[in-house]
């Protein structure tokens, strides 16, 4: 059994106990499986059968170099939200051509160095940044490759801070803009338009939203068929959930079906950004119990030391991640406040949770945490960025060392 399971009462990951791992790294401490990480992507990938398609792996969800590399050499391509997220997946060696440069702000520093590398496309997201890349180009003797992103207001239902498809949303172009734009844009000589992208929200747990706006995106590419302009590609952005809590969530197949039956009749190759659905359930955050004390009648704190610093999530969404003992303890089941160290009442990893018996010193394993983890955890309180760990084919290697204090200061004059 490939990830996360138990042996004997204790949790391996991949066949490696997690509490061996903890004794030699210390806690808190990030594990991924590189098993779960190959089958989520690989089955992804298969579900679209002979259609053509590629992956660009968005790395934002989580860019440490060890899983980018893998993520490469599995035939991945990339999904960079800044010019510094292409340097990474330039350093992981994705090629200038397998990478889309998406984000609602680049800067005109980062675009200046976008424009002249060949990417794949850059996903423009207002006629102001067309603009400003088609002066680039012009500036430079270059063709600009660009997607446009439309903002096609339609609700992820997903949680407000990452639903991004309403107009009121800061994303995109609204479908007047996008349109607007069709009539120019064969005349202009130093942008190819490449693509139609759009990206609703994420963790999304129902396929509809996506067909939806998978349909309006098929609409678009045959309006500019009409206007005799072809494109490469439709870029169809990220956003497939995952179940954090064990209830039902969309199967690839489900999801990659309701993005094939609004695109296919178009015959053009589709790309998706998928982060979380392929690098969510391959990582775990292991944590030590340093504390427990009352609560209330009902329960008691067990603080931990990995928090919001280390894993945002809980804090900022109110995101739910399944904990558990890595040890399992006898004894009937107490309810836990699960609770970081940082001087924050939000501070909390997980609420009202029924465990075994947990004792000062005891191991936890925040579970999925792989996306949206160590990808946007912080020196909060002067936390030091964890270490983290890659389990490959039964061996374990640290891919990324813990910040000491010294590489915290380095930079501070
Ligand atoms: N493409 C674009 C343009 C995006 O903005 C995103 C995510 C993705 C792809 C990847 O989406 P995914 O497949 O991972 O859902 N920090 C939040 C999630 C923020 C998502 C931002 N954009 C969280 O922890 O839930």
């Amino acid at each position: 059994m490939i990830g996360f399971s138990r042996a004997a009462q204790t949790l391996v990951c991949d066949g490696v106990p997690l509490s061996a791992i903890a004794e030699a790294e210390g806690t808190p401490v990030y594990v991924y499986s590189a098993a779960v990480l190959r089958e989520r992507y690989r089955a992804l990938d298969h579900a679209f059968g002979s259609h053509p398609h590629r992956l660009h792996y968005a790395l934002k969800a989580n860019s440490t170099l060890g899983l980018a590399r893998l993520l490469c050499e599995l035939g991945s391509a990339a999904d960079a939200n800044s010019i510094w997220e292409v340097e990474l997946a330039r350093k992981a060696g994705f090629s200038a051509a397998d990478i889309v440069f998406t984000g609602v702000g680049k800067s005109p520093a980062e675009l200046e160095c976008a424009v002249p590398l060949g990417l794949k496309a850059i996903n423009v997201e207002s006629v102001g940044e067309l603009a400003r890349v088609e002066a680039i180009a012009v500036r430079l003797g270059l063709v600009g490759r660009v997607a446009l992103r439309v903002n096609p207001d339609i609700d992820a239902k997903s949680h407000p801070h990452i639903s991004t498809g309403l107009r009121i949303n800061k994303f995109g172009m609204p479908l007047d803009d996008v349109r607007a734009l069709f009539r120019t844009i064969m005349s202009r000589r130093s942008l190819k338009l490449v693509a139609i992208h759009v990206h609703i929200g994420s963790q999304m747990t129902t396929t509809e939203p996506l067909a939806r706006s998978a349909a309006l995106v098929a609409d678009l590419v045959k309006e500019l068929g009409a206007c005799g302009i072809p494109l490469e590609y439709v870029d169809l952005g990220g956003g497939l959930g995952i179940s954090y809590d064990g209830r039902p969530v969309p199967t690839v197949e489900q999801y990659v079906t309701a993005l094939l039956s609004a695109v296919a009749p178009t015959g053009l190759p589709i790309v998706i950004e998928p982060g979380r659905a392929i690098v969510g359930p391959s990582g775990t955050l292991l944590a030590r119990v340093i504390d427990l004390k009352p609560r209330n009648a009902d329960s008691q704190f067990a603080v931990l030391d990995a928090g919001m610093a280390e894993l945002m999530r809980p804090a900022l969404y109110n995101a739910y991640h399944g904990v558990e003992p890595v040890s399992v303890r006898s004894g009937g089941e107490t309810q836990y406040e699960l609770v970081g160290p940082i001087c924050e009442s939000a501070d909390v990893v997980a609420r009202d949770r029924l465990l075994t018996p947990l004792e000062v010193g005891d191991l936890v394993a925040i579970r999925d945490a792989g996306a949206y983890g160590s990808a946007m955890a912080s020196n909060y309180n002067r936390h030091p960025l964890p270490a983290e760990v890659l389990v490959d084919d039964g061996r374990w290697r640290v891919i990324r060392r813990r910040q000491t204090i010294d590489d915290m200061t380095a930079l501070e004059i």
